[in-house]
């Protein structure tokens, strides 16, 4: 079993599940290059969450503070990529304001977001926020159009997952050398679907009372758990884990106290998964609990990463939250709600080193990058970051 699974992986040709409880391993299909560590051991992603590009007057009407608003945001991710040079870019959500762009052109607003990244070739993927789908896009349009216009940099897949508004899930392998068949570290991304257009006008896509809504909890969960199941039979466990989802799970509302660096200006409550008229149903908690089975007992899960609240750059872990590290990335666009003391835009770094992922806690540090040209709030997250509160 272990040498056919190793041969099928090798050749890649996965084409019937293997049984029930295997299916196939996603994530090193469709002859993508192999991202790797490179040459001293290091691999450096930058989130950028809430870009917010196309916004206009709710009236229809475009004003011109869109257009230039959209030039900052470029110049704000330029800023950040020369300053960091990263190996890999997140973009986690909130690409555009959906609900003020034309159904026609939509996605060319996907091309001003990316253009920064893709003009310095640097490879990356994207989760979806709540103003991806709205009115005049969805996550599934966004999917087929970033795979068809940027396959040549971009690993955004859609595994699992409702489709059109809730499909973006899959996971990301990276090598700690381009000969290796066991990955040294995994990206996992999450789709956490929206409400329909913040306006509460409906009909759409989900039901009018959802607040924020939350990761498919009918989906997602078996996926982790069958993904996770097959890296275990195939590489004897599941490599050291990040993770990137739009809106940030529930159990964030009960870090936002702790003493962290970054903004904390934006308080995630209720503005979390799982909100349904303003009520905690719990329905984050089943994917939740997959993260947490990926973490196991040594914190193989470094963090959760998310947007949406624009005001919060911080990163913490307590008991709450079963010693996973929940991570805000802060604003990076110029369009979007601006809190008064979150008004820097930024966006986070993950500089991942092979050594630290190789303990048996392993580690990673994490800052803030600022379009003002510094970087702040560096933390190194691992089971003892925190370690008071856990
Ligand atoms: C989309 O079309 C509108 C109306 O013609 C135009 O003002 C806007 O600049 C276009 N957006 C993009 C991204 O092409
Ligand atoms: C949410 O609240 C609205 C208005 O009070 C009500 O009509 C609707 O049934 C509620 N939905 C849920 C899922 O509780
Ligand atoms: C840049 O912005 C950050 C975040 O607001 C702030 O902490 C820092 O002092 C600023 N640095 C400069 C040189 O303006």
């Amino acid at each position: 079993m272990l040498a056919l699974l190793q041969l099928l992986f090798v050749t890649g040709s996965l084409a019937a599940p293997l049984d029930k409880r295997s299916g196939q391993l996603m994530g090193t299909l469709g002859g993508k290059k192999k991202l790797t560590f490179d040459r001293n051991g290091n691999f450096k992603v930058v989130s950028f969450s809430d870009m917010h590009f196309g916004e206009r007057w709710g009236d229809g009407t475009w004003a011109s503070w869109g257009p230039s608003n959209d030039a900052a945001t470029q110049n704000v991710h330029a800023t950040v990529l020369d300053q960091e040079k990263p190996n890999y870019v997140v973009f986690n959500g909130d690409m555009m304001t959906g609900e003020n762009v034309f159904a026609d052109n939509a996605t060319g607003y996907l091309d001003q977001c990316y253009k920064p990244t893709v003009d310095r070739n640097i490879p990356f993927s994207s989760t979806h926020g709540n103003h991806d789908n709205a009115n005049n896009i969805n996550h599934n349009e966004e999917i087929e159009y970033e795979q068809a216009h940027y396959g040549h940099l971009s690993y955004t897949r859609s595994d699992v997952g409702p489709k059109p508004y809730g499909n973006g899930n899959y996971w990301v392998p990276v090598y700690a050398k381009e000969g290796d068949w066991k990955p040294a570290l995994i990206m996992w991304f999450f789709d956490s679907r929206s409400f329909v257009s913040g306006t509460g006008d409906g009909p759409g896509p989900v039901p009018d009372a959802a607040n924020y809504y939350w990761v498919d909890e009918h989906t997602v969960p078996a996926y982790i758990q069958q993904q996770a199941l097959l890296m275990d039979i195939i590489w004897g466990g599941v490599p050291p884990s990040l993770v990137f989802v739009h809106i940030p799970f529930q159990r964030s509302d009960d870090l936002y106290q702790l003493p962290t660096q970054g903004d904390h200006d934006d308080e995630p409550d209720p503005s979390t998964q799982g909100y349904l008229n303003n009520t905690y149903t719990g329905l984050d908690n089943p994917t939740f609990q997959q993260i947490l089975k990926l973490s196991g007992s040594n914190n193989n899960v470094l963090a959760i990463t998310s947007g949406h609240d624009h005001g919060e750059s911080w990163c913490a872990r307590s008991k709450a939250s079963n010693g996973i590290t929940l991570c805000f990335d802060g604003h990076s666009g110029y369009g979007g709600y601006v809190t008064t003391h979150s008004q820097v835009r930024n966006g986070r770094v993950f500089n991942l080193n092979l050594k630290d992922l190789q303990q048996r806690y392993p580690s990673v540090e994490t800052w803030n990058s600022y379009e003002n040209k510094t970087i702040n709030d560096k933390v190194t997250l691992n089971n003892q970051y925190l370690a008071q509160y856990n």
